[in-house]
């Protein structure tokens, strides 16, 4: 049995339901379920947070040109975003919304506490803010007189307004980067970080009176929150922390998987959740997250893939087309964590006809159809050792490969690099196709003294392929439940551990079923990707 190894707690950002999400936001929900299903999967108590973040002055300007309340907006997107994650089978375990009664009620009392700490004032805000990104920036801050983030032109703002007593902080955040080396990774982030705060931190305007459509200062009528103080909350809010009256749901959770593991996010808001965020809960007493982890974006020819520019590719329609394991494969195979990638539809085909079609479909599709011509689908662990021929030290290598894959896909999924992760799993699949051609079933299975080592080598065929449905499970389930349906494998619970032995299953009784990926006509798939997702079909010339 796997062993209960203790808590793991995982966020994504909560986006912003401003329009449909794209491909990038399921870049990042894609990461993190794949680490939450593997740490399950590793038995460890597992909470996987999810979320939109609804206020704010975009919101309800893009509601006000809709000519609906902003709530009415945000509630239709929510439902979209709500059915790309069922699609997707993102395995969360909480979804919030910064709406929701429970949400705003804490962040209130956030605030307050924040305020009883004697970290909040009143004063006048004046700056220069980016409305898409709903950014103050300081004029050292501005690049070329815009925006640092995006580029576009900001606007002067002055208000009265509350501010977070940030600069306060400037010496234990330091502390903390200097203290814990793994806080924020990659290294690079850390160090912009670091320059960021000893070039002097300025309070943070934490309210605003220019628009109304957020959660209200529980001090003055007028104000509301600004939004990243009611966003970052979310992380303990949907743990049921801060206790308020009225509000249901107590902070056991809190108490069960605060800190946070590992808060995944975006490059763009590192600097968010590895300042702001830790002072919050300086302020508040309470422990700091384990772990910020910022990913790189993914790109099209023309730029960062954005909501605010249109130029976006919809997950949706590839699921569609292509199925969930393969765009999550894709994903999750093809882009280097930390880095920006560039999405494309010829390499999405490209990954699709080669790593899943022809090694990993072929390499079921042989060893079902070859148990099913030769073995009437009965694969039987071999009885006692076979004689020493020219195969043992095919059997040998093979072996040693197989049960090796596990400690490694663990290796590299720690650092959160799940394309060098599928990359071993990956080994194992062309190892045991190979494997089939050093072998040559198609021979042994002509000569009546061979039986008993084509049974042999079906065997170990199976059992490779055995483990690697074990080790794709956090990544494709689906294609790992088709591979043990096809292999005949009656059992419950996948376990983990089962991934580093070999000769498990005693005998396996095949039942054949379709092609795991069908391979794909690219010619034919370009023009079609041409149509559905023209953003994506910019690079292919
Ligand atoms: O920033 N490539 O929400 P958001 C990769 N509400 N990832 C991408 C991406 C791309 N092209 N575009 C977006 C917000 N993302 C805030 C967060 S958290 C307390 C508040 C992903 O809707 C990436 O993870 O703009 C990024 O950080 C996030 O979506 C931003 O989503």
């Amino acid at each position: 049995m796997t062993k209960e190894k203790g808590k793991y707690y995982i966020t994504t950002p909560i986006y912003y339901p401003s329009s449909n999400l794209h491909v990038g936001h399921t870049y990042c929900t894609v990461m993190a379920d794949a680490m939450a299903r593997f740490k399950r999967l590793s038995g460890y108590d597992v909470w996987f947070l999810t979320g939109t973040d609804e206020h704010g002055q975009k919101i309800q300007k893009i509601a006000i040109e809709e000519g609906v309340s902003p709530q009415a907006h945000v509630d239709g997107i929510v439902e979209g975003i709500k059915k790309l994650w069922a699609m997707m089978e993102i395995s969360y375990d909480d979804f919030i919304r910064t709406t929701e009664d429970r949400h705003k009620r804490r962040v209130q009392e956030i605030f307050r506490r924040i305020n009883n700490a004697g970290d909040i004032y009143r004063g006048i805000y004046e700056g220069w803010y980016c409305t898409p990104c709903e950014s103050f920036w300081t004029d050292t801050q501005l690049v070329d007189g815009k925006c640092p983030d995006c580029g576009r032109p900001v606007e002067k703002a002055r208000e009265t307004a509350y501010f977070f007593r940030l600069s306060k902080y400037a010496d234990r955040l330091l502390e903390l980067f200097e203290n814990n080396p793994g806080f924020l990774e990659p290294e690079t982030r850390r160090n912009e970080m670091v320059q960021f705060i000893k070039q002097g931190l300025e309070d943070l305007c934490i309210s605003r009176s220019s628009f109304n459509w957020g959660i209200q200062v529980p001090i003055e009528e007028d104000q509301v929150i600004y939004v990243w103080l009611d966003a970052l909350s979310n992380y303990i809010t949907a743990l049921g922390y801060p206790v308020v009256d009225g509000v249901s749901g107590e902070d056991d959770l809190y108490k069960k998987f605060w800190p946070a593991d590992v808060h995944l996010v975006g490059k763009e808001i590192v600097r968010f959740h590895t300042i702001i965020w830790p002072a919050m809960l300086l302020s508040m007493n309470e422990p700091l997250p384990k772990k910020v982890l910022g990913h790189g974006w993914l790109l099209l020819e023309g730029g960062k893939m954005s909501k605010s520019k249109g130029n976006v590719i919809d997950p949706v329609k590839l699921i569609e087309r292509y199925g969930v394991d393969a765009l999550k494969y894709f994903l999750l195979r093809e882009y280097t964590f930390g880095q920006d990638g560039l999405f494309t539809n010829e390499a999405l085909l490209g990954r699709i006809n080669g790593d899943l079609a022809n090694d990993l479909g072929n390499l079921l599709s042989r060893t079902i159809g070859m148990a099913d011509k030769y073995t009437d689908g009965i694969i039987e662990a071999p009885a006692g050792a076979y004689g020493e021929g020219p195969g043992k030290a095919f059997d040998t290598d093979l072996k040693a490969i197989a049960v090796s894959v596990a400690g490694k896909v663990e290796a590299f999924l720690d650092e959160f690099a799940f394309n060098r992760a599928l990359e071993e799993i990956w080994v194992l699949v062309r190892r045991s196709n190979k494997y089939i051609d050093e072998n040559a079933p198609w021979v042994l299975a002509k000569d009546e003294t061979q039986k008993a080592r084509l049974g042999e080598v079906l065997y170990n065929l199976a059992e490779s392929l055995r483990i690697v449905s074990v080790l794709i499970q956090p990544f494709m389930h689906h294609s790992s439940d088709e591979i043990r349906l096809q292999l005949g494998i009656v059992q419950d619970e996948i376990l983990w551990d089962d991934a580093s032995r070999f000769a498990v299953t005693s005998v396996y009784r095949t039942a054949k079923g379709p092609a795991l990926f069908p391979r794909l006509d690219v010619e034919k798939e370009m023009e079609a990707l041409a149509e559905l997702n023209p953003a994506g079909a910019e690079s292919a010339d």
